[in-house]
C-alpha cells in the first residue's frame, strides 16, 4: 500500500492539510487584482498552498503565470523565465506560442521546441551584457495587455522572490512596484522563503517594495488541523494512531508541515498493517531519520563555534534560551556579555540555522533541533557521576 505522507514536493488539494484561511486570504487577493507578498520559513507549503488556489480559478476568467525565480541569477534571467511563463500561461499549441511571443516579446528571439514529452515550450535568447535588446518596462506590461485582450483576470505568481536580491542592481524591483500599482487586472503574489530577506525587503522605507501591498506570513498548522489529518490516513491504510501519539509527534516537529509529513511518513513504514503506532515506535522513528542526518548534522556542528554551539543548544531546548538577550539566558549560556552573543548569533543568522519572532529564536530545522537535544542528554547521561 502507497504510504500516505508525502514529503519534499507540492501538495496537491487530497494531501493538502487545513490552511481554509490562508486560501481564502490568497483567493480574495486574486480575486480583487491585489498585490500580495507571502513568506515563511523554508518548506512550510507556501507553493503547494498557492498552487492549490491557482488550481481552483475558474478557468474560464482566469489565466495564471507562475515564475519559479530560484534559478534565475541576473534582470536577464528574471526577463527570460518571466517571458516564457506568461507566453505558456496564454497558448499552447507550437504555433500560437510563436505568434504569442513575437507579438508580445519579438525583440527576445522566441523559439519553439518540444520537450521531451512532445510539449511545446518557447524560450527566448535575452543577452546579458545589451540591455537595449529587451526593455524591462514593456515586458512588465504585457501581462496587463494580454488582460485586456483575451479578456481574462490574470494572476502572476513571483516564487522565490528573494532571489532578486541576488542580482546586480534593485532594478527588478523599482520597476516591479511601478508596475504592480498600474495594474488593476492583474494580481500579483510574492513568495518568498528567507523570513529576514522579504521582512527586509518589505519594511525597510527606503526599498522600492515597501508598502507595496498586502502581507501573509504562514505559520507551522496546529494540532487541531493534524490530528484529524494524521489519524485519517492511518485508518484509511489499517494502521492506528491515537490522540496521545499525533500530540507527541506534533511537539517534536512543531507542526512544521514538512518535518510532520516526513516523520508520519517514517512512522508508517514503521507500523506493520493492523497494527498501532506506540510511543516507542515514535521513539524508533526518530532515531532513524536522526541517524539517517547524523553525517550532516555533525559535520554542521563541527564547523560551528563553542559559542554558537552554546546558542543552539539554549535554542534547542527552548524556553529562556529562545530569549538570548536576557540576563538569565546571558547567565545559563555562559556566554558573558551581550556583545557576545551578538557575534554568536549573527552568522547562525546568515546561515539560516535560526530564525526569531519577536525576539525569541528557534532553530529552523526541526530534525537538527531534536538531534541537538539527543547530543546534549546523551552527553549529560554519559557524565560520571
Ligand atoms: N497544507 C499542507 N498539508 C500537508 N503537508 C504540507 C502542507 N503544506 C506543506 N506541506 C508539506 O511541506 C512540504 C513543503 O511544501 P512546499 O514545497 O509547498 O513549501 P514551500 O514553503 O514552498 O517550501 P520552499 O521554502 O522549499 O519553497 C510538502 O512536500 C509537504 O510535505
Ligand atoms: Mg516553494
Amino acid at each position: 500500500m502507497k504510504n500516505p505522507f508525502e514529503y519534499g514536493g507540492i501538495v496537491r488539494a487530497d494531501a493538502f492539510c487545513n490552511r481554509r484561511n490562508e486560501l481564502d486570504q490568497v483567493r480574495r487577493s486574486m480575486e480583487n487584482g491585489d498585490n500580495l507578498f507571502m513568506y515563511s520559513e523554508r518548506r512550510l507549503g507556501k507553493s503547494s498552498l498557492i498552487l492549490l488556489a491557482l488550481s481552483e480559478l475558474p478557468k474560464s476568467d482566469y489565466r495564471y503565470i507562475y515564475v519559479d525565480l530560484w534559478p534565475t541569477n541576473s534582470e536577464a534571467d528574471f526577463i527570460g523565465v518571466f517571458a516564457k511563463a506568461i507566453t505558456e500561461a496564454f497558448t499552447s499549441s507550437p504555433e500560437k506560442m510563436l505568434e504569442f511571443g513575437k507579438q508580445f516579446f519579438g525583440s527576445l528571439r522566441p523559439v519553439v521546441s518540444l520537450d521531451d514529452s512532445g510539449k511545446p515550450q518557447i524560450s527566448f535568447g535575452v543577452a546579458k551584457n545589451n540591455p537595449s535588446s529587451y526593455s524591462f518596462d514593456n515586458i512588465l506590461e504585457v501581462p496587463q495587455n494580454a488582460a485586456l485582450k483575451f479578456k481574462k483576470k490574470v494572476v502572476v505568481v513571483l516564487d522565490e522572490f528573494q532571489q532578486v536580491l541576488s542580482y546586480d542592481s534593485d532594478t527588478a524591483e523599482r520597476r516591479l512596484r511601478s508596475a504592480i500599482q498600474k495594474q488593476n487586472e492583474v494580481a500579483y503574489i510574492f513568495l518568498g522563503s528567507r523570513k529576514h530577506l522579504i521582512q527586509k525587503m518589505l519594511t525597510d522605507r527606503s526599498r522600492p517594495l515597501y508598502r507595496a501591498g498586502a502581507h501573509l506570513m504562514l505559520r507551522p498548522i496546529d494540532k487541531k488541523h493534524w490530528l484529524p489529518f494524521i489519524r485519517e490516513r492511518f485508518i484509511r491504510t489499517n494502521k492506528q494512531i491515537d490522540e496521545n501519539c499525533i500530540s507527541k509527534l506534533i511537539g517534536l516537529t512543531e507542526g512544521h508541515p514538512f518535518y510532520t509529513q516526513h516523520l508520519c511518513n517514517t512512522l508508517w513504514e514503521l507500523t506493520e498493517p493492523n497494527d498501532s503506532v506506540s510511543e516507542k515506535t515514535i521513539d524508533d522513528a526518530v532515531t532513524l531519520l536522526l541517524e539517517r542526518e547524523d553525517y550532516a548534522f555533525s559535520t554542521l556542528w563541527e564547523s560551528l563555534s563553542l559559542n554558537q554551539r552554546k546558542l543552539m543548544e539554549a535554542f534547542a531546548f527552548g524556553e529562556s534560551g529562545s530569549k538570548p538577550f536576557s540576563a538569565n539566558s546571558i547567565q545559563a549560556s555562559g556566554l558573558k556579555t551581550p556583545s557576545n552573543v551578538q557575534r554568536a548569533l549573527q552568522p547562525l543568522i546568515e546561515k539560516d540555522l535560526v530564525d526569531q519572532e519577536a525576539g525569541s529564536y528557534f532553530v529552523l530545522d526541526r530534525f537538527l533541533r531534536l538531534w541537538i537535544q539527543k547530543r546534549a542528554n546523551r552527553w549529560l547521561h554519559s557524565e560520571p557521576t
